[in-house]
């Protein structure tokens, strides 16, 4: 395993990835931690009280840890199409008497200033960031606070400014992962390179050490991955019906559900590109829904807490990625201890 990863006392190359929106709590990291490897606690869309209450939970476990933000890169929703696209949708937030059609626009920073603030004032082991890469002052005042930067990347072309901007290590996530894309370029879906080849793509770009995420989920296949040059591995859907886990009780009943389809990758629930199981959301707004984060997630936001609460999984994001059924209702130590077990 990476030096810098076994200093932090880990004994296990795979890692639970953040996942935010209430899958990634602090008792899953705990446990991660308790089977000898690292876990993320998902600072994206929290307040920064809210994170250093989490932060203040693990700790007081005191085990190793790391804390994923969303950096900024905006991409302004174009106000015409965002319009068009609310009156769209509006037919499936009238049942929860929602009206989306005159929702205003909200684009913001995810609260990053205030959460880099906290991160600095009380330094944590391990700080990941995705959809974008921080300014390289933000990079350097985590590592001099002695703070391991990772950055989510993924193309090669990412992962050589990701190095320049001074990243200590990268998760190289392929297009089978679950939940949003890292893309710097969320204009464009990425492309579907399989995990193997992406990572001979960013070894050949850059001389860090690599964490391999995207459709892992089985021990063959993250034996595979570190065989192919990853320090470590990072998985989420495998995890998200695990018993720590916070993921809806809809979202995890449609992942055990044999008779939900396939995923695929989608912009409608929040404007960037991310891969979710399908459903009739995903079936009926796919084609229509702009480019925008996070106007689309703002807007969508009411109706799919809505429809989490009623118990519906047509309306919600079903965030999975491509290996969906191996994801187990049972302790995450155990999952992540049968991933390693061929390591
Ligand atoms: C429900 C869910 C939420 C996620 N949220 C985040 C997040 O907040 N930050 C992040 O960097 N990645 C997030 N991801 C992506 C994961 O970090 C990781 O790249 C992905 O889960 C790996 O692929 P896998 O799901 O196939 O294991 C999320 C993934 C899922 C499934």
């Amino acid at each position: 395993m990476n030096p810098a990863l076994r200093s932090l006392g880990l004994s296990c190359p795979v890692i639970a990835a953040p996942m935010a929106g209430g899958p990634s709590t602090p008792q899953l990291v705990v446990a991660a931690a308790g089977a000898g490897c690292l876990g993320f606690l998902a600072g994206g869309y929290k307040t920064r009280e809210a994170l250093a209450e989490q932060i203040a939970k693990v700790r007081a476990d005191s085990v190793p840890f790391g804390v994923n933000l969303f950096a900024p890169n905006p991409v302004p929703v174009d106000p015409d199409a965002y319009r068009r696209y609310a009156r769209t949708i509006q037919p499936e937030a009238a049942p929860y008497e929602l009206n989306l059609a005159a929702a205003s626009i909200v684009e913001d920073d995810d609260g990053f200033r205030e959460k880099i603030e906290l991160l600095l004032a009380d330094p944590v082991p391990v700080v990941s960031f995705t959809f974008g890469i921080p300014e390289t002052g933000v990079i350097a005042a985590l590592r001099q606070a002695g703070t391991l930067v990772v950055q989510t990347v993924t193309s090669a072309d990412e992962a050589r400014l990701a190095a320049r901007a001074g990243a200590g290590m990268l998760a190289v996530q392929a297009s089978a992962a679950g939940g949003h894309s890292g893309t710097l370029t969320p204009g464009t879906v990425p492309p579907e390179t399989p995990l193997l080849e992406l990572l001979g793509q960013v070894r050949a770009a850059v001389s860090l050490p690599l964490v391999a995420a995207g459709g892992l989920a089985t021990p063959a296949s993250v034996a595979e991955a570190l065989a192919a040059g990853a320090q470590a591995v990072m998985v989420g859907t495998v995890l998200l019906r695990a018993d720590e886990s916070g993921a809806s009780p809809p979202h995890k009943a449609a992942l055990a559900d044999p008779f939900r389809g396939s995923t695929l990758v989608t912009r409608a629930f929040t404007g960037r590109p991310a891969r979710a199981l399908r459903n009739e959301f995903t079936d009926r707004y796919t084609a229509l829904a702009p480019s925008g984060y996070p106007a689309l997630h703002y807007l969508t936001s009411p109706m799919r807490k809505a429809a989490a609460a009623s118990g519906n999984p047509e309306r919600i994001n079903l965030w999975a990625g491509t290996g969906h059924r191996y994801a187990t209702a049972e302790p995450a130590a155990h999952i992540l201890t049968r991933l390693a077990s061929k390591a």
